[in-house]
């Protein structure tokens, strides 16, 4: 029987189901079953703390135990109940522009003896993953962003289980609001799209959705919470994703350091927001951010049985031998496209179909149009 020697890791921000995700990887390239079929016995080992671990590990070295673990079905058996990474993650980029080590990463592959590697990451990290699948390292790769903006898939590992903490939060300050007759700004991760905003505004039936597809006017917000208090409403909760902005404004960063691929640490919009409504209308204004609440915890079904097929789907590319792709999810069925098809432009809102730029909040008709 041939073996082949299988690479896992996790990159850029956390999230619910990585770990589902890990566990079916094991799982299915280990199935003993499979592996008489398949006449292969792979072997799974665990890179920690993403790209850094392929820069730090010294495979002639001490330190392979630091960075390296064998996963195997029993390891790994208990891992699809669990949120975060149990392989650690890292926003290292090896192609930093101001230190570039991705000849020592390609080293550190061979070295380890890995024949395929799975990555689960975002547009910064399957950007990484695209540039070694060009120079000839078997790469699968695998969707995962609470932010779901990755073009090329319907779905992304983590952002069903942040939906449901922007319910779950939502509901509970609804009654704090109520019983005081406050405003409350809720801001959401959401760096470039707004589906987090969206889809946890939706879910939640907040009055006021903002996104960073659509540039929203103070005046608009103040007039149309002011509308709703005539209209008898006692409390409002307003949805922001972190990366909105207002009209002639730029996005609020919480400071100006920038990480190895470029990005900063947004946070701030919301307080601007409560300032902005408190000065402005009067009413009592709080705010919220509900930041790395959102990533954290245990994954909800979804993301378990996502995590699950996805694994199952990436492992089915490396047995086909079907290189320089990551599993996607489109139209409801699980599927694979080429890497550099997830790195394109990234997967927006569509303001004119799916957003009200009118009462900024969610769509209306989805059937019908009006007018
Ligand atoms: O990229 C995903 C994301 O959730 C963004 O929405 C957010 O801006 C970022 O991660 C924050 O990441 P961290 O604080 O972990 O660097």
């Amino acid at each position: 029987m041939k073996r082949c020697r299988i690479g896992i890791l996790t990159g850029g921000g956390d999230c619910a189901g990585l770990n589902p995700a890990i566990k079916w990887v094991v799982k299915t390239a280990l199935d003993r079953r499979l592996a008489l079929e398949r006449d292969t016995q792979y072997e799974v080992i665990g890179i920690r703390n993403g790209w850094r671990g392929l820069v730090e590990v010294n495979p002639d070295g001490s330190n392979v135990d630091k960075y390296v673990v064998p996963l195997d079905e029993e390891k790994v058996r208990t891992w699809d109940r669990y949120g975060g990474t149990n392989l650690g993650t890292s926003r290292t980029n090896p192609y930093d522009p101001n230190n570039d080590c991705s000849r020592r990463v390609i080293r550190n592959i061979e070295s380890l003896g890995i024949e395929a590697l799975v990555v689960i990451g975002g547009e910064d990290t399957l950007g990484v993953a695209h540039k070694l699948s060009q120079v000839g390292i078997n790469i699968v790769g695998i969707p995962k962003t609470i932010d779901k903006d990755l073009p090329g898939t319907d779905y992304t590992l983590g952002f069903e289980t942040a939906l449901d903490v922007i319910v779950e939060a939502v509901d509970r300050l609804r009654t704090t609001a109520g019983s005081h007759e406050r405003i409350f700004v809720v801001e959401t991760m959401g760096r470039h799209s707004g589906w987090l905003a969206l889809e946890g505004g939706e879910s939640c039936g907040a009055f006021l959705i903002l996104i960073p597809e659509y540039d929203f006017s103070i005046e608009k917000v103040n007039e149309l919470l002011i509308e709703g208090r005539r209209h008898g409403a006692r409390y409002e909760i307003i949805v922001t994703a972190e990366g909105a902005k207002p009209i002639g404004g730029t996005e609020i960063a919480r400071d100006e350091k920038i990480d190895g691929f470029g990005h900063k640490t947004l946070g701030g919009i919301g307080e601007f927001l409560a300032w902005e409504i408190r000065s402005g209308t009067g009413l009592e204004t709080r705010s919220i951010v509900l930041s790395h609440l959102q990533r954290g915890g245990a994954p909800c079904a979804y993301d378990r049985r996502m995590g699950r097929y996805f694994g199952i789907a990436a492992v089915d590319l490396i047995v086909g031998g079907d290189f320089g792709k990551m599993v996607s999810l489109r139209r409801n069925e699980v599927t694979a496209i080429p890497l550099e098809d997830a790195l394109g432009k990234l997967n927006l809102v569509d303001v004119t179909t799916q957003y009200d730029v009118e009462r900024y909040n969610g769509r209306r008709t989805i059937l019908g149009r009006y007018g």
